[in-house]
């Protein structure tokens, strides 16, 4: 029997279209929600079992509810936009349990979806352990859903799956949906201390999908004790994908910035001893073809310095990269303070600072976390003397230190000891194989970007042949939701395969740039070898592109066929524009109305050239300019896996 109309505490967004609501129902505690008058999510369930204890599932009576209002704006040291604005109606409940227990959940709904959090009881100090949480999202439809697997060994490096709702076994999130006049994605915000949510189809069921918290190796999910506050719960709501991808829920569920002023996390374009590698040209580790050479780091020195890139990366610059297969084995032992042989640190660093370069330090991990924990405050004060305000991690390994998977509790803590113990030292970090984003970049923006998807590295080297032509297409409104993404966008030089016969990079030219404005990322790899960029003008663009927004939108869209996307510039009047399509040609109107009115702008616009594609002729790239204003709408064409990429630069 349904509960009654009265039994429900609605609370609207502030522009009503999204209503959310909550109820205790037959002792169970239940929400619900629609938008613009039609249900989205129906009567879903909430709660928690327990290892030691009983569960709080059911048996509850509603002992306070109380309402509020948030309305400020708030704003980013760097990010996609600067400012934000954090507008919610919240609602926060006391329920009792049948023994007294008292669980505390709070919902905040905003225009752009809503979140909710449970506040766990207990007397003080006390411990538990979660065994599962009950959350439950009943979808009111069979969406359409874009998905990865969960509990997979290679994690959040996979492509996207698009099926019927009704086929999801266990997902990760971002999990994406789509209906008739509306776009959804479940994701969570704050995640720390506790595990990462999946989300798993119940039994005997086709749209109701439940919390499946990524456990330890002996089965428990959360080892928490009273007073624990769950991340938050999140439900981004749009009226269609491109909406979507405009969402700042994530970031406004979370707690503002806690390390003030963070001007040394410097947004940035870096290049770096890397592509290298992943395309069969040198190696991490010591031999005839290492990467990490003296020599090698002074030539990337130069290139940066000659062309206005901020930063270089250096990996494999450190004892511990010739353990047979390192990434399996589990028995590597990085040094992140001992040298490769024929890598002098101290002249690399003088050189650098000479040239007013930033080295870019990398720790890969191995996934030996212990390890890597043991010796982080001698390896971050070791960048330190170097001047090295930016680390990317790696965490390549099946399981963290051979036993806990790299989303769970585990992963979650040790990887927040790792952000805490950088911003300590300022320094800046972004990991790959990391914990999903959940927007802790918010309160801590040393974190600055991470991977966390199958980036451009699958096209460079993986045995499994790269990545398909519309998974570009898919990230936008999938991985994207959850923050920035080192990518390493750039290929210019298409023909690898020389060493790695089976892998390409599915996209042109055009399309390599179009992924500096599409993909954000406030640290910004151009990822090819400099020999491929020099000489080439399409490398103006690279030059060009900025790493900080004053503003972003995604103006177009449809998931997996293409995206545009248009970002302004922090700290000048232009704007850039970033295109690209999946393995199909297309025509795009493209209406300037983004621009400043009345401003004249001159359009440098990067297409793919004549005959260009993907598979044929990537590199053909067009460079014209044009003068525009925000009443133009120019026409774009793109080659199928092409894109475009404009500047526009205000006129005086
Ligand atoms: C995998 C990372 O994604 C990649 O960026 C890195 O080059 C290798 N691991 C080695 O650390
Ligand atoms: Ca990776």
């Amino acid at each position: 029997m349904p509960a009654a109309a009265q039994e429900w505490h609605s609370v609207p967004s502030p522009d009503g279209r999204l209503t959310v609501e909550f109820a205790v129902d037959r002792g169970e505690a239940v929400y619900r929600a629609s938008f613009r008058g039609k249900p989205i999510i129906d009567r879903s369930l909430m709660g928690f079992r327990f290892k030691d204890a009983a569960p709080l599932e059911g048996g509850f009576t509603l002992k306070e509810a109380e309402r509020s209002t948030r309305d400020t704006t708030w704003e980013q040291p760097w990010g996609e936009q600067r400012l934000i604005r954090e507008r919610s109606n919240d609602l926060a409940v006391t329920l009792a349990a049948a023994d007294g227990r008292q669980l505390r959940i709070e919902f905040r709904v905003f225009d752009d979806g809503f979140g909710f959090r449970y506040i766990l009881p207990g007397t003080p100090d006390e411990r538990f352990v979660i065994s599962d949480e009950l959350t439950q999202f009943a979808f009111a439809q069979n969406y359409r859903a874009w998905w990865i697997p969960a509990y997979r060994e290679k994690f959040s490096e996979y492509e996207y799956s698009r099926s019927a709702l009704s086929a999801v076994s266990v997902v990760q999130t971002p999990f994406t949906l789509e209906g008739e006049g509306v776009a959804l994605a479940i994701h969570e915000a704050a995640l720390v201390d506790y595990a990462s949510m999946n989300l798993r189809m119940i039994a005997d069921n086709t749209r109701t999908l439940q919390a499946d918290l990524s456990p330890w190796s002996n089965g428990d999910r959360v080892r928490g004790r009273s007073g624990l506050k769950t991340p938050w719960r999140a439900v981004l709501v749009a009226d269609d994908a491109a909406q979507l991808a405009n969402s700042t829920l994530i970031l406004n569920l979370n707690e503002p910035n806690r390390l003030g002023d963070v001007s040394w996390a410097r947004p940035m374009k870096y290049i770096g001893i890397f592509w290298g590698m992943h395309i069969g040209r040198f190696t991490w580790e010591p031999g005839p073809d290492h990467g990490a050479t003296t020599a090698r780091a002074k030539e990337y020195i130069d290139f940066a310095a000659a062309n206005g890139i901020e930063g270089v990366l250096i990996e494999g610059w450190n004892k511990g990269w010739d353990a047979p297969q390192w990434w399996l084995n589990g028995h590597s032992r990085f040094s992140q303070t001992e040298t490769a042989d024929d890598f002098d640190i101290d002249a690399v660093a003088a050189y650098a600072k000479e040239l007013g370069v930033a080295i870019v330090g990398h720790h890969e991990t191995g996934a030996q976390v212990r390890d890597y924990l043991a010796q982080l405050d001698p390896a971050l004060a070791f960048y330190n003397r170097y001047g090295v305000s930016a680390i990317k991690l790696g965490y390549v390994g099946t399981r963290l230190d051979m036993t806990e998977w790299p989303d769970g509790q585990y992963a979650v803590e040790s990887f927040q000891q790792v952000v805490e113990a950088a911003a300590r030292r300022r320094i800046a970090i972004f990991p790959h194989e990391p914990v999903k984003d959940t927007g802790l970049r918010r309160t801590w923006p040393n974190l600055m970007s991470r991977e966390g998807a199958r980036g451009q590295e699958y096209n460079g080297g993986s045995p499994d042949t790269g990545n398909a032509p519309d998974h570009v297409a898919i990230l936008p409104f999938t991985r994207m939701l959850s923050g920035p993404l080192d990518y390493t966008p750039g290929v210019f030089g298409f023909d690898y395969r020389a060493k790695r016969p089976f892998n390409r990079v599915p996209s042109t030219l055009a399309q390599q740039l179009a992924l500096f404005v599409v993909l954000y990322s406030p640290v910004q790899m151009a990822v090819d070898l400099p020999e491929n960029y020099a000489g080439n003008p399409a490398f103006a663009f690279i030059r060009a592109v900025p790493t900080d927004w004053e503003r972003s939108v995604t103006l177009q869209g449809a998931i997996g066929d293409y995206v545009v996307t248009a970002r302004k510039d922090r700290h000048s009047d232009d704007w850039f524009v970033g295109a690209l399509t999946n393995e199909k040609a297309r025509n795009l109107a493209l209406p300037l109305t983004f621009l400043a009115p009345g401003r004249r702008y001159e359009a440098i616009i990067y297409a793919d050239g004549d005959g260009a594609n993907w598979k044929s002729a990537p590199e053909r790239v067009a460079i014209s300019r044009r003068i525009v204003t925000s009443t133009t709408v120019m026409g774009l064409t793109l080659a199928p896996g092409g894109g475009q990429a404009i500047q526009f630069r205000a006129i005086k």
